[in-house]
């Protein structure tokens, strides 16, 4: 039988954090994959880890966070075991995150192009090459360009705090398509800027990455966003994965009680009002419930949520972390 790896695949992921209080543990057997050229939604309440894995994928946690179990698979190597070198090509060459706050990720001392400069010469120099100074600029203008930048040879020439929220995100994003050959992760690339840049932004993303057929992970409080822009969804919730379907299938047919509410409480455009969300929050990670961690938020929890947390049973169009589901799992 020939195995065919996954673009990425993190299984059974666990990330404590150590605080004053005690170690928070936040991660609790993350599982999901990627697939080469392909677009996937992380959706879930504030807090529930999304941020936190995916800066463990790229190994950029901050110092008091610990892996403490588990394998992230990228082309089938493990990169929580790689050595410096090849870390160094998955970050400037392979995968690329756009964060939330395109403030933070510029450097405010240096000139955009100045940087922009320096991350696009470190990647060239790992692919062999010796780009001159006026060919990596003449590329980075060109980059600039195609994330529709006005005035480009401005903004080469511009502090970070002599753009605006959207002209900043674009320069981000243009730095991680100059490095990112293979995975785009944007976590929250949109919640900074103006509502009325936000559409367009993630129509550049999706513009973009469709053209360099690059595979995406995308994070967004924007349910609407997730629904036009990916192919299938997870739904995490305290530190596991819970729900993953094609996106249409989840936004028709959400079946974990925790997807349910979420999406139930998600604004409608149509009016009708505030929904009522879901009760309850998030749980303490210093203290979190036994078995599946929803359950003291979901009414339908019987004993065994209590007890085991459960695994993905397979609904053939779904996967579901839930023990409603035991009987109905294809496999058996
Ligand atoms: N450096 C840290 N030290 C201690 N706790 C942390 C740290 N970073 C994150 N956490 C905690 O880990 C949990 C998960 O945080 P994370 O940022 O991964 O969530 P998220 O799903 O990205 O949320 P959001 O939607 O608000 O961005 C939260 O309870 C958060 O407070
Ligand atoms: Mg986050």
């Amino acid at each position: 039988m020939i195995k065919i790896n996954h673009l990425l695949e993190v299984r059974d992921l666990k990330v404590c954090y150590r605080t004053y209080r005690g170690i928070l543990k936040v991660l609790n057997g993350v599982n999901f994959t990627v697939e080469k050229g392909e677009k996937v939604g992380i959706i879930g309440e504030s807090g529930c880890g999304k941020t936190t894995t995916m800066k463990t994928i790229l190994r950029i946690l901050p110092s008091n966070g610990m892996v403490c179990g588990g394998e992230i698979l990228y082309d089938g190597r493990n990169i929580l075991e790689m050595g410096e070198n090849e870390l160094n090509i998955i970050r400037r060459r392979k995968i690329a995150m756009i964060f939330q706050d395109p403030t933070a990720a510029l450097n405010p001392v240096f000139k955009v192009g100045e940087q922009f400069m320096d991350i696009l010469k470190h990647s060239k120099i790992l692919e062999g090459k010796k780009p001159t100074e006026d060919e990596l600029k003449e590329e980075i203008l060109d980059m600039f360009k195609e994330v529709m930048l006005p005035d480009p040879e401005r903004v080469f020439d511009s502090y970070p705090f002599q753009l605006s929220g959207g002209m900043k995100q674009r320069v981000c994003i243009a730095m991680a398509l100059a490095t990112a050959q293979e995975l785009l992760i944007a976590d929250e690339p949109t919640t900074n800027l103006d509502v009325t840049i936000q559409d367009q932004i993630l129509r550049l993303i999706k513009d973009l990455v469709d053209r360099r057929n690059l595979s995406v992970i995308l994070i967004s409080h924007a349910l609407g966003a997730v629904r036009g822009l990916v192919d299938r969804v997870y739904v995490m919730y305290a530190g596991n994965m819970v729900e993953v379907a094609d996106v249409k299938e989840l936004f028709r047919e959400p079946k974990h009680p925790y997807t349910r509410g979420l999406l139930a409480s998600a604004p409608k455009l149509t009016g009708g009002g505030i929904s009522k969300g879901i009760p309850g929050r998030i749980p303490d990670y210093l203290n979190p419930p036994n078995g599946c961690r929803f359950n003291p938020r979901c009414d339908q929890a019987m004993e065994i949520c209590r007890e085991e947390v459960p695994p993905f049973f397979d609904l053939g169009s779904h996967k579901v972390a839930c023990w409603l589901y035991k009987e109905e799992d294809e496999n058996g």
